[in-house]
C-alpha cells in the first residue's frame, strides 16, 4: 500500500476512497514514489515473476495475435494477491497499433454497443470512426472546436452487453464476440493456465486525460472460478488493487499501454479502480507503438494504414483506452432474459440492454463518473 496515503487511513474508515482520492487529486500532485511499476520490474519485497505455461501456447500461435514467444514475457505475481499476474506488454513491437485501431475504429462499430447509444439516434453512431477523423487532429483557428464522437465516446460492450443499470447481463442481449479479440485472449489465459477460457463479453472504457473509474468489484459473471482479463492501450493510468471489503487499503501500480493483468483466484472478485490518467512514460510513448511493416501469416493482425495510425495517434496522444475480457457463462447456469419492458431497439433491429448509470457509475457524458 502507499505508505503517504495509507498513513492518513483511520482504522474501520473507507481506506480505499481516501486513497483513491489521494492519486485523484490534482493540486498539489501526489507523490508517486509508492505505485509499484511493473515496468521496470524487479523482483523484491512486492513483487515476484508469476509461473507461466510457455508450453500452452506455440510461438505461431502467440505471434498471429501480435505477442512475444511466451518464454519472452515478463510476468509477476503481487505478494498479498494469490492469482493476479501482471504481465508487463507481452506485445510484439508493432501490434499495439492493430489492437489500438481495433478499439477505435472497428469495436465501436454496430452491432456493438456503447455510451452515445443511450441518447442518440443509431444512424447518427453508426460511424464513429467516419465522422471524427477529419476533425480529430484539425487545428481550431482560436475556438474551440466541437469534440468528435471519438472524443465523447466512453465505453463498448461487446459479446453479452453488461447492463449498468441491473448490473447483470442478460441471454436476449448478446452479440457476435470479435474473433481476433477472443484469439488473443484464448493465448494470454492458455499461458496463465486457464487453457477453457472463453471470451464472452468486454468492456471498453475510454479515458481523457481528467477521466477516472470508480471503485468497484466485478460480479456479475456467473463463474468466478474463470479470470477476468485486462488490457491497456494508450496513456499510462494508476490502477488500485484492494480487497474483499473497502476498509483494505488498496495498492497502487502503474499501467502503461501493452500491459495486461489477469485477476484470477483469490484476486478474481477484489475492489479496484482507476484513480488517474497519466502521461505514458518517454519508452512508450506513442511513436513506439507505430505499426510493423510485415504481417504474420495467417495471423489476425491486419495492416494498419498510415491514415488510420495518424487517426489513432491524434487521439491516444491524450487517451487510453482498456479493454476488460469476461467469461460470463458457467456450466449449469443460465443467463435471465431482460423484460421486454426495460428493452430499446438499435438501427440494426437488434434488442439491447438499457445502460445508465448502475452501481459502478458510468456517465455518458464528457467525464467518467466516480463513484467513492
Ligand atoms: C475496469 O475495471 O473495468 C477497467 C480498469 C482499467 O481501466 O484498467
Amino acid at each position: 500500500m502507499a505508505k503517504m496515503a495509507a498513513s492518513m487511513v483511520e482504522s474501520g474508515e473507507d481506506a480505499f476512497r481516501k486513497i483513491f482520492k489521494f492519486y485523484k487529486r490534482r493540486e498539489p500532485p501526489p507523490d508517486l514514489r509508492d505505485v509499484t511499476d511493473f515496468c521496470c520490474g524487479v523482483p523484491g519485497d512486492k513483487i515476484f515473476p508469476a509461473k507461466l505455461d510457455p508450453a500452452a501456447v506455440s510461438d505461431e500461435e502467440a505471434a498471429r495475435v501480435g505477442l512475444k514467444p511466451v518464454r519472452d514475457w515478463r510476468a509477476f505475481g503481487l505478494q498479498g494477491y494469490p492469482g493476479f499476474i501482471f504481465i508487463s506488454n507481452p506485445f510484439l513491437r508493432g501490434s499495439h497499433a492493430f489492437w489500438i485501431r481495433q478499439c477505435l475504429k472497428t469495436y465501436p462499430q454496430k452491432p456493438n454497443i456503447c455510451n452515445l447509444d443511450m441518447h442518440m439516434c443509431p444512424a447518427d453512431t453508426q460511424d464513429i470512426w467516419g465522422r471524427s477523423a477529419h476533425d480529430l487532429g484539425s487545428a481550431s483557428s482560436g475556438k474551440r472546436r466541437p469534440k468528435t464522437l471519438l472524443e465523447k465516446l466512453r465505453w463498448v460492450t461487446l459479446g453479452y452487453h453488461y447492463n449498468w443499470d441491473t448490473k447483470t447481463y442478460s441471454a436476449n442481449n448478446h452479440t457476435v464476440f470479435p474473433a481476433d479479440l477472443h484469439s488473443l485472449s484464448f493465448q494470454i489465459t492458455a499461458a496463465c493456465g486457464f487453457p477453457e477460457f472463453s471470451s464472452e463479453a468486454a468492456i471498453l472504457n475510454y479515458y481523457r486525460s481528467d477521466s477516472s473509474l470508480g471503485i468497484h468489484v466485478d460480479e456479475s459473471e456467473l463463474d468466478h472460478t474463470r479470470p477476468l482479463l485486462s488490457f491497456s492501450f494508450g496513456q499510462s493510468a494508476i490502477f488500485l488493487l484492494g480487497g474483499t471489503c473497502r476498509q483494505d487499503a488498496p495498492t497502487a501500480m502503474f499501467m502503461h499501454s501493452g500491459d495486461v493483468m489477469v485477476m484470477s483466484g483469490q484476486s478474481r472478485l477484489l475492489y479496484h479502480a482507476v484513480p488517474r490518467i497519466l502521461p505514458a512514460p518517454q519508452e512508450r510513448a506513442l511513436e513506439n507503438l507505430g505499426p510493423a511493416s510485415a504481417q504474420q501469416d495467417g495471423g489476425v493482425l491486419e495492416p494498419v494504414s498510415d491514415e488510420d495510425w495518424a487517426v489513432c495517434c491524434r487521439y491516444i496522444q491524450s487517451s487510453r483506452v482498456n479493454v476488460t475480457v469476461r467469461q460470463v457463462l458457467a456450466p449449469g447456469r443460465s443467463l435471465p432474459e431482460t423484460p421486454p419492458a426495460s428493452l430499446q431497439r438499435t438501427a440494426g433491429g437488434q434488442v439491447v440492454g438499457y445502460h445508465d448509470g448502475g452501481k459502478r457509475k458510468r456517465s455518458n457524458s464528457d467525464s467518467n463518473t466516480v463513484e467513492t
